[in-house]
């Protein structure tokens, strides 16, 4: 169910009462694990797309309770969107997962991260390796002109339990490849270039199992009819658990991929969608 407010009809910007607060506008639950919300976007917030910042609500001891998590919204969006575990007793995801349309959410404005273009050096096809909430960074890179100005070819692959956990990734892919606006700052037949590879691990749909693993026996580069990855052009950004990260870091630098940073750009980039062994 997806709540929103018409900001278009709102009298004047909405008024937050709590520091560095940006005020809810559109909320929406996905399975019993997962929610999207979105917020207004401060007018002085700069970043690039893939980085995270710090959000939170205010705690019971009057201080702010904050985490860090991905802005899946593109640098040019008027607003950002989050993308959401619900954590049962979790200090912040427990009360988040309550939030309605004009709540308040503290919001850091100083955004950071590794899963940005700049820490790749150039190439030719761009891997995006997700599991559960890793999508994050991703949605909003895959939202970025400059993803397809800068690649013949994006992939994006995203691992989790079931299928309902893949529809916030497939109803992304859907709204990109229909995106009229993208399409024009881009230029027709753009999303020719986006290819969506969503795989389950604990129940049926059309493609079972772990990416890892696919990747590890070559049938994911059957399954897409495309080469093997390469070093010379092949680049690949991965977010996930502590697990999928240390096996993606062993798989990539099997393909001669090295981990690239911010100050010193590479072939593959890393970043945890969350610390500890999940939930
Ligand atoms: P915490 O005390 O923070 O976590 C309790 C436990 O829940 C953790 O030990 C872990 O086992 C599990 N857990 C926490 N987050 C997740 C998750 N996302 N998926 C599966 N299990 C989890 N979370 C998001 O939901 N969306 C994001 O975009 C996001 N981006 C992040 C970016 C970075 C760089 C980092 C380090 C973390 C990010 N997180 C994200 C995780 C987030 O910071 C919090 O951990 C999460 O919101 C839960 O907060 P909590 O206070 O309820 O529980
Ligand atoms: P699995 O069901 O085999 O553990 P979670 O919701 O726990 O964060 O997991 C999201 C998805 O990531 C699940 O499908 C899970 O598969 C998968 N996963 C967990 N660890 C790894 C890993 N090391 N490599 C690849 N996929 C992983």
């Amino acid at each position: 169910m997806t709540v929103r407010m018409n900001v278009e009809n709102q009298p004047a910007r909405p008024v937050a009462h709590l520091p560095d607060a940006q005020i809810v506008t559109e909320v929406r639950h996905y399975t019993d694990r997962l929610f999207r919300f979105r917020v207004t976007r401060p007018r002085s917030l700069r970043f690039r797309s893939g980085e995270f910042v710090m959000i939170g609500l205010m705690g019971d001891n009057g201080r702010p309770l904050l985490r860090a998590y991905s802005i899946a919204s593109p640098s040019w969006d008027e607003e950002l969107e989050f993308y959401s575990i619900k954590v049962p007793d979790g200090p912040l995801t427990s009360k988040l997962q309550h939030l309605k349309v004009g709540d308040e959410v503290i919001l850091r404005p100083k955004p950071v991260g590794t899963l940005v273009h700049d820490a790749l050096l150039p190439g030719k096809r761009l891997w995006f390796f997700a599991t559960g909430t890793g999508i994050a960074p991703f949605a909003s890179l895959l939202r970025d002109p400059e993803t397809y100005d800068n690649y013949d070819r994006v992939i994006l692959t995203h691992t989790c339990r079931d299928a309902a956990e893949l529809a916030y990734g497939a109803e992304l892919v859907a709204s990109i490849r229909s995106d009229q606006m993208l399409a024009d700052l881009i230029g027709a037949g753009f999303a020719d270039k986006l290819i969506y590879y969503p795989t389950t691990t604990r129940e049926q749909s059309p493609k079972m199992g772990r990416v890892t693993d696919k990747l590890r026996d070559g049938s994911i580069f059957a399954d897409l009819g495309l080469p093997p990855i390469d070093a010379a052009h092949d680049r690949a950004m991965v977010c996930g658990s502590m697990g999928l990260n240390t096996d993606m870091k062993d798989i990539l630098e099997g393909f001669g991929l090295r981990e690239g940073a911010n100050s010193d750009p590479a072939e593959y980039v890393v970043e945890k969608s969350f610390v500890g062994d999940g939930i």
